[in-house]
């Protein structure tokens, strides 16, 4: 993903923001159908058909060979997990879902990670500390901050309460394509990276582990988990860099 960083127009970034806004609307119909028992097919299903409802194509599905519109990552699986038929969530359970969608020609992705039924207070910890790494990271969306910033707002969050940050994938710019130039790592050092201007749209997605880093990918060739078993979560938002500060795009009020 080195390259040529594309910067939007406000009207594009206006198109970006209906996209993302779809792809948050349709994750919160899906965690609205959270409960033990349920297949991870099922989310799935109620994805595509929402695509329809909505007229827009799932962004994910045909991406570099991935079968599926919708990746649904339960405990120790951090991203990439595929919908299974015989796959069923129950209570305690921690599920991601990470979705994307085309509208108008540009891209939306987002993600989210929630509970099924009561879960331990290591889960909701961790959920917590993923969302807020998140929320410190697009505070450094700025113009005049640098990507090391985002990246090390997300690290220091996350290590500060004894996780750790996933280093095998990154966060992304976002528009036409899914991924464009710049990558954003979860990790890395303040001043450092690409500076920030307006008109970026940038797709920023902490994954983080309660242990290890490491990552291995499961015989399917896609799945991802911990390399240790232990739990993983992930939240994405896509975020545009403005004159009066971040935009979270995929944010509904
Ligand atoms: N949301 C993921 C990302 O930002 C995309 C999933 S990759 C796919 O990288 F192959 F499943 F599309
Ligand atoms: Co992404």
């Amino acid at each position: 993903m080195r390259g040529k960083v594309f910067l939007k127009s406000p009207k594009e970034i206006e198109i970006l923001k209906k996209a993302n806004a779809i792809v948050m609307e349709i994750l919160l119909a899906l965690k609205e159908e959270v409960r033990p028992g349920v297949c991870t097919y099922e989310f799935e299903e109620i994805a595509l058909r929402l695509c329809e409802i909505k007229k827009v194509q799932p962004a994910f599905k045909g991406y570099r060979g991935y079968p599926y519109a919708l990746c649904v990552s339960v405990n120790e699986e951090i991203v990439h997990g595929m919908p299974r038929k015989d796959k069923f969530l129950k209570e305690g359970d921690i599920v991601s879902f990470d979705f994307g969608v085309i509208y108008e020609g540009f891209v939306g992705d987002a993600a989210i990670t929630v509970g099924v039924g009561k879960i331990s207070d290591l889960a909701q910890r961790l959920i917590k500390v993923t969302e807020e790494a998140l929320e410190r990271a697009i505070e450094k969306a700025r113009i005049g901050y640098k990507i090391g910033d985002i990246s090390f707002a997300i690290q220091s969050t996350v290590e500060k309460e004894g996780f750790n940050v996933i280093r095998d994938f990154v966060g992304h710019g976002i528009g036409r394509s899914l991924h464009e130039p710049p990558e954003i790592p979860n990790y890395g050092k303040p001043g450092r990276g690409l500076r920030l201007e307006p008109g970026m749209v940038l797709a920023i997605e902490p994954m983080v582990s309660a242990g290890t880093w490491e990552v291995k990918i499961l015989e399917d060739g896609w799945t991802a988990v911990t390399k240790d078993g232990s739990l993983a979560a992930h939240f994405e938002h896509s975020v545009a860099i403005t004159s009066s500060g971040p935009v979270i795009l995929s944010k509904i009020d």
